[in-house]
């Protein structure tokens, strides 16, 4: 008779930690998706730009996914792919676009805190030094969403303003994805 493998012998991962890193998964295949409506949006309102920006994004989102579920079974766990539901499709401006993002960037890096947290208290410092490089990531993102605001407060609405904002994210996408680029040689 074939002897069931103990899956606690499989994994050094608790059970706890595959559970939460899961929702990790699940919280940025819903991000990929959030970006993906408000590319969406942004682009047939004109906002080329943006849009743009944040189609990248939304692939960016996916890459993290990826990287926890290959994280997690790469450990001996099993990671599942994430629910997709509610993702919004429509706005009433593009500053409503970027405001949105500030506030789910803040709520991304809280869960990623309280990872980070919950890692160190159950002594899983494998996962803990795995989930640093979201700690950086999360403060790059919620400084590039704080910058992408500040367009539409120096520039202004009015006008062209809003031509001229979208021309500034696209300068300041053109800047981060170079300096990404610099830093991956
Ligand atoms: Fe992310
Ligand atoms: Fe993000």
């Amino acid at each position: 008779m074939a002897k069931t493998v103990d899956m606690r012998l499989k994994t050094s991962l608790l059970e706890d930690t595959v559970k939460k890193l899961n929702k990790q998964i699940q919280m940025e295949g819903v991000s990929s998706f959030y970006y993906l409506g408000m590319a969406s949006w942004a682009e047939i309102h004109g906002y080329k730009h943006a849009a743009q920006f944040l189609f990248d994004h939304a692939a960016e989102e996916n890459l993290h996914m990826m990287k926890i579920m290959k994280y997690v079974n790469d450990a001996g766990g099993h990671a599942h792919a994430p629910e997709i539901k509610n993702i919004r499709n429509e706005f009433a401006s593009l500053r409503e676009v970027f405001e949105t993002i500030l506030e789910h960037e803040v709520a991304v890096s809280k869960a990623i805190n309280n990872l980070v947290d919950y890692c160190f208290t159950a002594k899983d410092f494998g996962t803990f030094q795995f989930l640093q490089w979201f700690v950086g990531e999360q403060r790059e993102e919620e400084a590039v969403s704080r910058q992408m605001l500040d367009f539409f407060d120096l520039i202004g609405e009015e006008g062209q303003g809003l031509y001229l904002i979208d021309l500034e994210i696209g300068k300041f996408a053109a800047q981060i994805n170079a300096a990404a680029q610099t830093e991956a040689k």
